[in-house]
């Protein structure tokens, strides 16, 4: 007997280590398992290229970002007076402080990025289509979660990037006719941020956030039991009702999970220790930095800022996207795709046919009024000129979009739809581009050094 098993048979002396107690053992971790996850899977729904494993990649970020967050909860004082300093302590003086804030920041960081993509491969194998349409709508709830979430914790290291990543987010809602700056203020607990917002911030953070993700992630899985699993991938024409062969979950599928977890553990570790989270001077509220810059997942949103008057950039725009994406999965298509990548082959020609205009687009339209028609700056704006009839062209430009490629690839709706979500996904990720990177003193287009 070696070491291990003399300890413990200490701890249970009565237990023998036959092949029949391993066995039972055995048996009774695997139905232990079965409350998780089913016993038998279809076996095309194991193929990566249908999920790529993101949402189980979402998943694994989420359990490392409520474990991270409840350690640095240890640290971390949330008093303007206190906040900043707290994290130099706990960067400077903490064993593993700096890497442990390092892991929540880039984990957060990560979560948006795959529950983007993983939205994007739902979308483009129709797996929004009946019975999942609900779950699609559960969807957008946790990535609004998500934002939230990482737009709350922005502020908490109270530095000047926070500060002012802050107050130019919140101050765009000052241009929302009526309610704008009540509800702004509302959530700042003041005009301006102060000690009151980042109580409430820390709040919504650290309680309120997750506990609704804690209620909405299962809901999530349980919709997709409900659903009977994953869409079957299928290529175009082949009948949705075939199944396939089964095969059991443990080790095929059970398997594959653990790997893919120790696969993000690895890359969020190797980042966390080679990339420090940026923490900049202490918020000073009398100097913002030059270009102020809300946090890169609103970035898309301040630069149509620039184009727009704020009615438009930041609710009639933002409100049509929002009721496009909830009502993806209700609108009545044609043919059944669910499972099929792009619809079809020609989904996909439509697809890229949407991206390369989108992109010259958008990079044409964003050039000509910097240089040529120059609108100027948010909020120096008028309602007419700078908001109805860019919007009324942008408007004109989607219909015509759609009506021209669905009569001239001879597309079914479900090819169409696809194509102009596609084409406006585009434009929203370029501007972001724009914003993020091409942004520089004043807000000027410039080159990245
Ligand atoms: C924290 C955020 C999220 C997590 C942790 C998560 C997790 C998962 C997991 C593990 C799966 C099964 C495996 C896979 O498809 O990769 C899944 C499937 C699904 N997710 Fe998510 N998800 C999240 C957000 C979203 C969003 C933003 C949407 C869409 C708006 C969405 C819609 C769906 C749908 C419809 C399915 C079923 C897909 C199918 O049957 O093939 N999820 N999710």
């Amino acid at each position: 007997m070696n070491i291990l098993q003399r300890i413990r048979l200490s701890v249970f002396p009565d237990r023998q280590d036959t092949n029949h107690h391993k066995h039972g053992r055995r048996m009774t971790f695997r139905s232990f398992l079965l409350h998780f996850r089913p016993g038998s899977v279809p076996e095309r729904t194991l193929k990566l290229s249908l999920t790529w494993g993101l949402g189980g990649m979402a998943l694994v970020l989420v359990f490392l970002l409520f474990g991270s967050g409840l350690m640095l909860k240890f640290a971390y004082e949330p008093t303007p007076g206190k906040a900043y300093e707290s994290i130099v302590y706990l960067n400077n003086q903490v064993p593993f402080g700096r890497l442990l804030r390092n892991i929540h920041r880039w984990s957060a960081n990560g979560l948006i990025f795959v529950v983007f993509l993983h939205c994007l491969r739902v979308f483009y194998t129709s797996a929004f289509a009946a019975p999942r349409q609900f779950n699609w709508i559960i969807g957008l709830t946790l990535f609004s979660a998500v934002v939230l979430s990482n737009f709350t914790g922005y502020l908490l290291p109270w530095d000047q990037l926070a500060y002012w990543a802050i107050t130019i987010s919140t101050s765009m809602l000052d241009y929302i006719p009526g309610i704008g700056t009540a509800f702004k203020e509302w959530i700042l607990g003041g005009p301006e941020p102060g000690p009151k917002t980042l109580i409430n911030f820390y709040a919504i953070h650290t309680a309120i956030l997750p506990v609704l993700l804690l209620f909405f992630l299962p809901f999530h899985f349980w919709r997709i039991r409900k659903a009977d699993g994953l869409v079957i991938p299928r290529s175009p024409g082949e009948d949705p009702s075939v199944k396939g062969d089964m095969i059991d979950s443990m080790p095929h599928l059970i398997m594959r999970e653990v790997s893919l977890a120790v696969v993000v553990l690895a890359v969020v570790l190797l980042s966390a220790m080679f990339f420090n989270a940026p923490l900049a001077d202490i918020a000073n509220p009398g100097l913002s930095p030059n270009p102020t810059k809300a946090p890169w997942y609103f970035m898309g949103i301040q630069e149509m800022l620039m184009h727009f008057h704020p009615v438009f950039a930041l609710l009639v725009i933002p409100g049509l996207l929002l009721f496009g994406l909830l009502s993806i999965p209700y609108i009545n298509y044609e043919a059944n795709t669910t499972g099929v990548w792009f619809c079809s082959h020609k989904g996909r020609k439509m697809a890229l046919v949407a991206v390369i205009f989108a992109t010259l687009l958008t990079l044409g339209a964003v050039l000509l009024d910097e240089f040529v028609i120059g609108a100027g700056q948010a909020g120096a704006a008028n309602l007419i000129n700078n908001g109805l009839v860019p919007f009324i062209i942008l408007l004109a430009f989607c219909i015509g979009f759609y009506w021209v490629i669905k009569r001239s690839f001879n597309a079914t709706n479900n090819e169409a739809v696809q194509a102009l979500f596609t084409l406006l996904i585009t434009a929203f990720v370029v501007l972001t581009i724009i914003g993020v990177w091409f942004r520089g003193t004043g807000m000027h287009l410039m080159w990245p050094a």
